[in-house]
């Protein structure tokens, strides 16, 4: 069986003991995890790749969910930080499901663009699998700006994969001149939580 401490490193979980201390806020020496001593073995590395595009490169139907997004910025609620994001999500029977942030004077109960269109999608069209979702953003002085989502968004991307156990894709919008798109979302949140 393994544990945190024998996983990948080699190290004995004997030799973690002082992370999980400092947390307990213990005095041991955060410097004691030099007992490991193969280091190198730790070091492993991992690739991610995406394609980037001019926006006439794109596909028709890319071009359409892009501009889907950029249509769904005008229906952002972002008195709070005047930045308006757009996301639209292509599901597998070609309905199209668009979404935008919406914010909230208690800050964390406002959700962005990319969960109101996803949770939205799954909630009108159960059993439907994603294929595209497209994200753009607008500055507070109404410029189109880059876009790429956020750590909770990518969690719930990941988790909308496993439930349709088909890749899903990403457009981001940084620019004309710069579109990346990403195929499969271990592309954008390698090691994502699972239970
Ligand atoms: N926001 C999104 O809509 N998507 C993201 O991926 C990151 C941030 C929103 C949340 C908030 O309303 C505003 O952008 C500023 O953070």
């Amino acid at each position: 069986m393994s544990s945190i401490g024998d996983r990948n490193s080699g190290c004995s979980p004997k030799s973690m003991l002082p992370i999980f201390a400092i947390y307990n806020n213990l005095s041991f020496s955060p410097l004691k995890r030099t007992e490991c001593k193969d280091n190198k073995k730790m070091e492993k590395t991992h690739t991610i790749s995406y394609q980037e595009y001019a926006i006439e490169e794109l596909s028709a139907e890319d071009l359409s969910l892009l501009q889907a997004a950029i249509k769904a910025t005008a229906t952002s609620y972002a008195p709070y930080s005047n930045f308006h994001v757009g996301a639209a999500v292509l599901m597998a029977d070609g309905s199209v499901v668009m979404g935008s942030n919406q914010e909230n004077a208690a800050y964390p109960s406002g959700l962005c663009a990319e969960r109101t269109a996803l949770f939205s999608a799954a909630a009108q069209h159960p059993g439907v699998a994603v294929r595209t979702i497209a994200i753009v953003a607008r500055n507070p002085q109404g410029t189109l700006a880059p876009a790429c989502p956020c750590g909770a968004c990518r969690q719930v991307m990941s988790e909308q994969e496993l439930r349709q156990s088909e890749k899903m894709r990403v457009i981001c919008y940084f620019s004309d001149a710069k579109i990346l798109i990403f195929e499969g979302i271990e592309n954008l949140l390698p090691f994502g939580f699972d239970m």
